[in-house]
Parts: C-alpha cells; sequence; structure tokens
C-alpha cells in the first residue's frame, strides 16, 4: 500500500537499448500532463502479482506528458525486471506511482560530481540536463563494462559534452574514486549505480571526513547484510503507551499493522522511504538506504530495521 497517487498509464514506447536493458515511456490515457518532478526522482512501477519496484526517472521534466524508465533485466533478481521486460509493450497498461525523491540536487552546491554504474546512470542523466541547461560546473563520471553494455551513453554523450568521463573495464579503464574525491574536495557527489560502487564511494567520502550534505546517493537494492540475526524488541506508543512485542520472525511494519495502525509501504525493503515513522527514544538498528545520519536520531524506515531492547515511537 502507498499513501502516493496511483495511476494506470499506457505504454507509449518501448525499445531495447543494450543487450539486457530496455527504456519505457509511460503516458496518461486522458490526461497531457503528468504530476511534476525533478531529476533524482522516481517512481514506484506496480506489478501485476502485487509487487512493486522503483525506477528512476531519466527524461526531461519539461516533457510533462511522459514518464521515461529504463530496466535492466536481471534474470537472477526478484523477477519484476524480468516480467517488465517480457510483458510491457507499445499499448499495455501499468499502474505507476507519483514521483518521489530523495535523491535531488543541492542547489547550493558550487561543483556537481556524478558518478554512475551502468543503470545507475538513469537519475542522473536528468541531473545532467538539468546541469547543462542551468550552464552549472559539473563533471559526469560514468562506469561501465563496456559502450556496447553503457545504457544510454549516446544521450548522455549529447548532453555532457566533454564534461563526460566513459571508464569503460573491458578497456582497462576503471574509476579510482579514492583519487576523484581527492580532487573533487569542496564539490557536491552523486553516486548511483551497484553496490560495489555506491559502498566503495561511501567509504573513501566516510575516510576523507567529506561532509555528509555534499554526499548524495540512491540505492535501489537492499542494504547487504546477510549475516545479521533480528531480534526481539519492543515498541513503545508514544501517544497511549500501548507496548507491542516485535518477535524474532516480524517486521516492526508488520507488528504495526496487526495491531490497527495503518502505515503506507511500497519496498518493503529498506529503498523507497514510504513507511518512513518518527521515534523518540532507543537504540534501533537501523537497516534501511534511504534516511541520512542526521535523520536517523529521529527517523526510522519500519520495514526492515528494528531495535536493542525497545524504542518509543512517535505514533
Ligand atoms: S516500504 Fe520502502 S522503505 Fe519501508
Amino acid at each position: 500500500m502507498s499513501g502516493r497517487l496511483i495511476m494506470k498509464l499506457t505504454v507509449a514506447e518501448a525499445a531495447a537499448v543494450t543487450a539486457d536493458v530496455s527504456t519505457f515511456a509511460f503516458a496518461h490515457p486522458r490526461r497531457p500532463a503528468l504530476p511534476a518532478w525533478v531529476p533524482g526522482a522516481h517512481v514506484d512501477v506496480h506489478l501485476p502479482d502485487g509487487a512493486v519496484r522503483q525506477y528512476s526517472l531519466y527524461g526531461d521534466p519539461a516533457e510533462r506528458g511522459l514518464y521515461r524508465i529504463a530496466v535492466k533485466r536481471e534474470d537472477a533478481g526478484r523477477g519484476g525486471s524480468r516480467w517488465l521486460h517480457e510483458n510491457l509493450k507499445v499499448g499495455g497498461e501499468i499502474f505507476v506511482s507519483a514521483p518521489r525523491n530523495h535523491f535531488a540536487l543541492n542547489a547550493d552546491a558550487k561543483r556537481h560530481v556524478l558518478v554512475a554504474g551502468g543503470i545507475g546512470v538513469t537519475p542522473l542523466i536528468a541531473m545532467a540536463r538539468q546541469l547543462a541547461a542551468e550552464q552549472a560546473d559539473f563533471v559526469f563520471h560514468y562506469c561501465a563494462r563496456s559502450r556496447e553494455s553503457a545504457p544510454l551513453v549516446a544521450a548522455l554523450e549529447a548532453l555532457c559534452g566533454d564534461r563526460l568521463r566513459l571508464w569503460l573495464s573491458a578497456e582497462g579503464r576503471r574509476l579510482d574514486i579514492a583519487a576523484l574525491l581527492d580532487a573533487e574536495a569542496g564539490a557536491d557527489l552523486y553516486v548511483c549505480g551497484p553496490s560495489a560502487l555506491t559502498e566503495a564511494a561511501e567509504g573513501a567520502a566516510a575516510a576523507r571526513g567529506w561532509p555528509e550534505a555534499r554526499y548524495h546517493t540512491e540505492h535501489f537494492a537492499a542494504r547487504a547484510d546477510a549475516g545479521f540475526t533480528p531480534e526481539p524488541f519492543e515498541a513503545v506508543i508514544a501517544s497511549s503507551g500501548r507496548v507491542l512485542q516485535v518477535p524474532a520472525d516480524r517486521s516492526l511494519l508488520a507488528v504495526l499493522r496487526e495491531n490497527g495502525f495503518v502505515r503506507g509501504s511500497s519496498c518493503e525493503i529498506g529503498v523507497c522511504g514510504t513507511c518512513e515513522c518518527g521515534y523518540r527514544d532507543g537504540t534501533v538498528i537501523h537497516r534501511d538506504v534511504v534516511l541520512s545520519h542526521a535523520a536517523r536520531k529521529t527517523r526510522l524506515m519500519p520495514c526492515v530495521s528494528r531495535a536493542r531492547g525497545a524504542i518509543t515511537l512517535d505514533l
């Protein structure tokens, strides 16, 4: 369940752009303009089996009649991308949410350094379009295996010109993220791509004391913490003093719902931010990839996050 507007949209365009990436454009069957968005936003795509997947919008926000997404087919994934590749054809229909943005450009940045890995290019293309239009100071580092496997590379070249740096591992060119951060101290850094890239960037940023406000990242995969063992804990409802027991095998979100608290959700793996909830005290084990360090002092994602002992929820 999501608190966001969900629209039944029509597939206006569908095209294969690499061996495993297809792009889709969605339009409203009657309305000429879809809800507005800014670069970095993503939409929820609702699949017929009830699953929900998040995809960044890579088009131009000024093109109000279309939402454009690119989908990499992950045959070893949870099945959503495979379904979209096999079933989404021009003229078909799909439920899509209004956009949400956890990955916006910092309007106060002096310089923007965009780092994309593979399909992670999508939100950053929209950002590059805006930065180029504003004649802002930016550079775009795009990491991929080869040019043929790099989705939307031609569009990016047209947008960025000589501000694009292509790092193609098949040609032996790999981005040194630590060296990049050393060279770009003072800039704002935006990273989207596989977890190996975002974790390397996060580690390098943390090692250099890079201010959190100037480090921006977007994840579409759950936190990789396979060794995590959930423990039971108590959730105290601040408004009533009621105490809920959260067993090791249930999420806080599930327990809240079982006890009559209506909470929206979408991904239920800690990547979308829909289920966000406030808390007042206690030791939270944050397991989402959305909240900043500052936000984690008072907010949590009950679909994945847990606690030690007891926490008091702002409910
Ligand atoms: S439902 Fe997506 S973060 Fe909780």
